[in-house]
């Protein structure tokens, strides 16, 4: 089996990502090539525990190359690089789709984390899972097209705040461009990622509902902007932008929005580009009490509606047809 052959099946293990796995129980299995036979053999299976001598071996055959896993078992290997997120700056084999892929099971992951238990930890966690898809963002702008395959699938908290975030990343890509401050892209990924903060606050028979909801409950749900704030000051998180993507992604163009009918302009920039991604993302995926729309019907929706702004739709169908 020569290189291109074996490169079809199975992927290359860099020193970097060998020195991530656990020392002694590596999460993926890992064959070796052979030079002998010229083939690749079984090395050891996913959690196998080895020893001392078993991780030099390792050690010394990533050095020369020689160390590789099969992309048949790439969940696996996402799962892992999900959890080091950091490594996706790094490894330079990964394609756009695999990226965007970790990118969302990282965040979400993350997320949930945080949620369950918001305290400073999982905050600087979360952190600095944001600050690598920043420095993504900063770095290959052009790469955040394949963001667009996270959309779809199961809705839950977790999954369409990252899916709000990766998008929302995409579309600050290509509306506003990566000029200017660095570390407002940090806090815009914070922002779009942290939008529905307030749910968390909310009781599950209203957030997990699977009917259209009665009018009390309406007016539950519609406090999560108040309530997301309360919580982001709670925990010392005073920063204009998040707060702002936090109380404004529900306001609507034509003033018909919560909680303050706000209208136009007078809408924060980023919390109109949320408003979009966000209404977008809960469409396309499977909601408990209603099903995914297809992505033309929700386009359709975002871009017809005069209470997203145009000019945002406009590139959110730019984006997603180009
Ligand atoms: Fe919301
Ligand atoms: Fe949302």
């Amino acid at each position: 089996m020569e290189h291109e052959a074996i490169s079809i099946r199975y992927l290359e293990i860099s020193p970097n990502i060998l020195a991530s796995f656990p020392r002694f129980t590596p999460p993926v299995p890992l064959y070796a090539f052979d030079e002998k036979v010229r083939q690749l053999k079984l090395l050891c299976r996913a959690e196998q525990r080895l020893t001392r001598k078993g991780r030099e071996e390792l050690e010394g055959l990533c050095e020369e190359g020689l160390l590789y896993l099969a992309r048949a078992d790439y969940k696996l290997y996402a799962a892992h690089l999900s959890k080091n997120l950091g490594l996706v700056l790094t490894e330079d084999h990964l394609s756009d789709m695999e990226v965007a892929e970790i990118f969302l099971l990282g965040l979400a992951g993350r997320l949930e984390e945080f949620y369950a238990q918001p305290i400073d930890a999982t905050l600087e966690i979360l952190r600095k899972d944001v600050s690598v898809l920043a420095e993504f963002v900063w770095a290959h702008p052009d790469r955040t097209r394949a963001f667009r395959f996270t959309i779809g699938g199961q809705h839950t908290l977790y999954l369409h705040s990252a899916r709000v975030c990766l998008l929302g990343m995409a579309l600050y890509a290509a509306v506003l461009g990566t000029g200017g401050d660095r570390r407002h892209l940090g806090d815009s990924a914070m922002a779009f990622l942290l939008h529905d903060i307030g749910m968390t606050a909310l009781p599950e028979f209203v957030t997990d509902k699977d009917r259209p909801l009665f009018n009390q409950e309406k007016v539950r749900m519609r406090e999560h902007p108040d309530i997301g704030v309360r919580i982001l000051e709670r925990l010392g998180m005073r920063n204009t932008v998040i707060e702002t993507c936090a109380m404004q992604h529900h306001e609507r163009m034509d003033g018909t929005g919560y909680p303050s009918r706000m209208r136009g302009d007078k809408i924060h920039p980023l919390a109109r580009v949320c408003a979009v991604v966000d209404a977008f993302c809960a469409m396309t995926s499977e909601r408990k009490h209603a099903g995914a729309k297809t992505i033309a019907a929700a386009l359709a929706i975002v871009t017809q509606d005069p209470g997203f702004d145009p000019k945002i739709s406009a590139r959110l169908a730019a984006f997603l047809t180009d």
